[in-house]
């Protein structure tokens, strides 16, 4: 019974956090491709052949479905990877549909038409590739009507978080902010679209002022997850242990994880 969670690296975990609060008796197989992060500036074949390399190794752990907790394998490979490669009896899911259906209030499977929603001006914080791939732009469309959205790539976050270095990571994020104003001085609401950024959640609300609603994936995607799981159950996965699999070297990345989730954490050799 366990359910598979993706990430090029650290970012994941802030998922699986949220998911292990909201099921935890729910047993998770994390997968963290620490030895190729960041994605966020490699092109979508590139993007493509990891992430479908990850998501194998975590079928091969006897999971049916699984979460890709990461914005940019989301954007750059999940379309392609539901068309032609996800086999019959597994599942496949990505991250930005839970938050799109938060901004635009929507419930989990509302069919109708794009319509006006209460947000008109949306800041997006995501990797170069999400940017560039517009998914989130793509998706939001299928649902509301007259969103201005903004895009900041921000170059440089990922790969100081992966390295431990907050004080760069929160310098970077202030100065992506910066420019983000620049282009769009008053948004609403701004989407954390890396899901490394939660753990800079405090540092992008404090940049961006108290009257811009922040929206979080972890939360959003564990209840959706919860629900998922309810309507099938059978996609729980053969699998009966939790663990943490990582590319890159198992201490450094147990240590950065212990760091992040301020509780224990020990990854293993994938
Ligand atoms: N945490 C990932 C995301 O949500 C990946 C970042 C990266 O590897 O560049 O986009």
């Amino acid at each position: 019974m366990s359910v598979g969670i993706f990430d090029s690296g650290l970012g994941g975990l802030t998922v699986l956090d949220a998911v292990t609060k909201r099921l935890p008796d729910l047993p998770v197989v994390y997968f963290g491709d620490n030895a190729h992060a960041p994605y966020g500036v490699r092109d979508a074949d590139d993007i493509y052949d990891l992430t479908t390399a990850a998501v194998q190794r975590l079928f091969d752990e006897g999971c049916d479905l699984v979460i890709l907790a990461c914005n940019t394998a989301s954007a750059a490979a999940l379309r392609r990877m539901q068309e032609s490669w996800v086999p019959r009896d597994k599942r496949v899911l990505g991250v930005f549909v839970p938050l799109i259906e938060a901004l635009t209030e929507r419930q989990w499977g509302d069919n109708s038409p794009p319509r006006q929603v209460a947000v008109q001006n949306v800041a997006l914080f995501a990797t170069p590739a999400t940017v560039s791939s517009r998914a989130f732009q793509r998706e939001l469309a299928f649902r509301a009507i007259g969103v201005d959205v903004e895009a900041q790539a921000c170059g440089g976050v990922v790969d100081a978080i992966e390295e431990g270095d907050m004080i760069l990571a929160e310098a970077l994020v202030r100065s992506h902010v910066d420019a983000l104003k620049r282009k769009m001085p008053k948004p609403e609401a701004a989407v954390l679209g890396c899901t490394h950024y939660p753990l800079m959640e405090e540092i992008f609300q404090d940049a961006l002022g108290p009257d811009v609603e922040v929206f979080s994936q972890p939360r959003l995607v564990a209840d959706s997850l919860a629900d998922y799981l309810e309507r099938h159950p059978d996609k729980r996965g053969a699998g009966d242990n939790s663990k943490f699999l990582t590319t890159g070297d198992p201490k450094r990345v147990s240590g950065g994880a212990t760091r992040f989730l301020r509780r224990e954490i020990t990854f293993e050799k994938a």
